[in-house]
């Protein structure tokens, strides 16, 4: 037999770099606190199920208490030679409290082991990734109520197309990041089942209680099947999934910032405290942390995409292959937390050039679709409208004029229909203000999305 933990039917030491590579502990180790709980779960169960004697539970309950404080202290070290977390702190037990600490392992597997951990790991973090989410929607409400009746050009194409409130395109994002929750919250839902007791893939003939360290460790129900227990790792692709989705919003939602802070533009400014300035350019402003956040999306999805592939061939039930599951869920988490912090100040900091926003709708023709409405309205028929209006944006464009500068009697001459009200459907604000239909830009349903929004969110 060899030194290691599982050396018993082994003659030969490992060849070179085979601990090394095979290791996982310079990742797992970030689930040591999980371990801890999970093992302390497993060994009360053992002793409530009297599969070991009190004597020897307490043992290793006091020495895993004893681990738990020293890893708070940061007094625990690592090694390479006990390949990942699991066996790290197994040994550290039995340094610790002796053979006994042997026992801690009965009725278990480092398969079931893991993914309990994977478990833990997760159902601990949703919470503040939902926190985060709403602290951003908040700030968005927030900035919406402010600009119910700021005006921008709203975009198809990237083309000006018909003016919208700034407060209705802010809560369009509102309203992809309540998706984004639901979506997390319903991962939750996975993320909360217990492994433990699936043991290495069929169950154990000890008569454990199962329900007893789900509930200890706080999990909603067990896995109903031990294989799908110790293979699963879909609650894993669905934070990625829901994960690459949020940062793809986040990166949208940049983009327009890092856009409109340009020269160009000119909508925006941010502020101080979220820009950055140039080592040569003594002028430079830089939207970076909005760069850095759409540049982060590519590694999420890359996560996303990794996992899916490791998975895809896997016949049940455990393979090393599932230790690839880690780096990724980790930092994805690390990726996404932060972003949300750093975007959500990026936001509320940020100030709005109301004026050049509303400047850039008043001789763009965004206010043709309002002229073929009219003349809808007046009986022309919208097709024949919509002709009428384009020759004259084809005849203003060329000749420098705006549907507005045209008047009245070379409107007559188009139809004795239209009359002088019809300066009035030409504007901005108007063109906003008419629109009535549920959910559309108009000032009042923005209000009351923002109401709805306010009440959602309780503030
Ligand atoms: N470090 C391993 C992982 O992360 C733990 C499970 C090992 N199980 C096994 N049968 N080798 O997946």
């Amino acid at each position: 037999s060899t030194k290691k933990l599982w050396g018993g039917r082994f003659t030969a030491e490992s060849a070179q770099w085979i601990d090394t590579f095979g290791a996982s502990i310079s990742f797992d180790q970030l689930m040591a606190h999980e371990d801890l709980e999970g093992s302390l779960a497993h060994v009360k169960m053992l002793k409530y199920t009297k599969i070991l004697s009190e004597s020897d539970a307490d043992q290793i309950i006091a020495g895993l208490k004893e681990l738990q404080h020293d890893l708070d202290e940061g007094q625990l070290t690592f090694s390479v030679k006990n390949e990942d977390i699991h066996m790290n702190l197994e040994s550290i037990l039995t340094e610790k409290i002796g053979p006994v600490a042997g026992k801690l392992h009965t009725a278990r597997s480092r398969n079931d082991q893991v993914a309990t951990d994977l478990h833990l790991y997760l159902k601990h973090r949703l919470p503040e990734v939902i926190a985060s989410l709403l602290q951003l929607q908040k700030t968005i409400v927030q900035k919406a109520e402010e600009n119910i009746f700021t005006i921008m050009p709203g975009y198809t194409h990237l083309q000006h197309a018909q003016p919208i409130s700034y407060g209705h395109y802010l809560m369009a994002y509102y309203q992809m990041f309540k998706r984004d929750i639901e979506r997390f919250t319903f991962n939750q839902e996975h993320t909360d089942l217990s492994p433990l007791g699936a043991a290495a893939l069929a169950g154990t003939t000890f008569p454990i209680d199962r329900q007893f360290t789900a509930n200890e460790l706080g999990f909603k129900d067990i896995y109903a099947n031990s294989l799908d227990a110790v293979s699963d790792r879909d609650f894993v692709l669905e934070f990625l999934s829901n994960a690459s989705i949020l940062m793809m919003h986040l990166s949208r939602f940049c983009e327009e910032i890092i856009l409109w802070c340009s020269y160009e533009f000119n909508y925006i400014e941010l502020s101080d405290e979220y820009s950055t300035g140039s080592s040569i350019m003594p002028q430079k402003k830089n939207p970076d942390m909005a760069e850095l956040i759409r540049g982060k999306s590519g590694r999420v999805f890359g996560h996303l995409l990794g996992l899916l592939t490791t998975l895809k061939g896997l016949s049940l039930a455990y393979n090393k292959d599932l230790q690839e599951d880690k780096e990724g869920l980790f930092d994805t988490i690390k990726t996404i937390v932060p972003s949300l912090k750093v975007f959500t100040g990026m936001l509320s900091s940020l100030k709005v050039n109301e004026k050049k926003m509303a400047h850039a709708t008043e001789h763009d023709f965004s206010n043709a679709t309002e002229l073929a409405d009219y003349l809808a309205n007046k009986g022309i028929p919208f097709r024949q409208a919509h002709a009428i209006v384009g020759e004259l944006v084809l005849k203003g464009t060329q000749e420098g004029f705006n549907l507005q500068d045209i008047p009245l009697s070379e409107y007559k001459k188009i139809s004795p229909l239209i009359d002088k009200d019809v300066y009035e459907d030409l504007t901005s604000k108007t063109a906003i203000d008419r629109r009535h239909s549920a959910g559309s830009t108009g000032f009042n349903e923005v209000a009351k999305q923002v109401k709805n929004a306010k009440q959602e969110l309780n503030f």
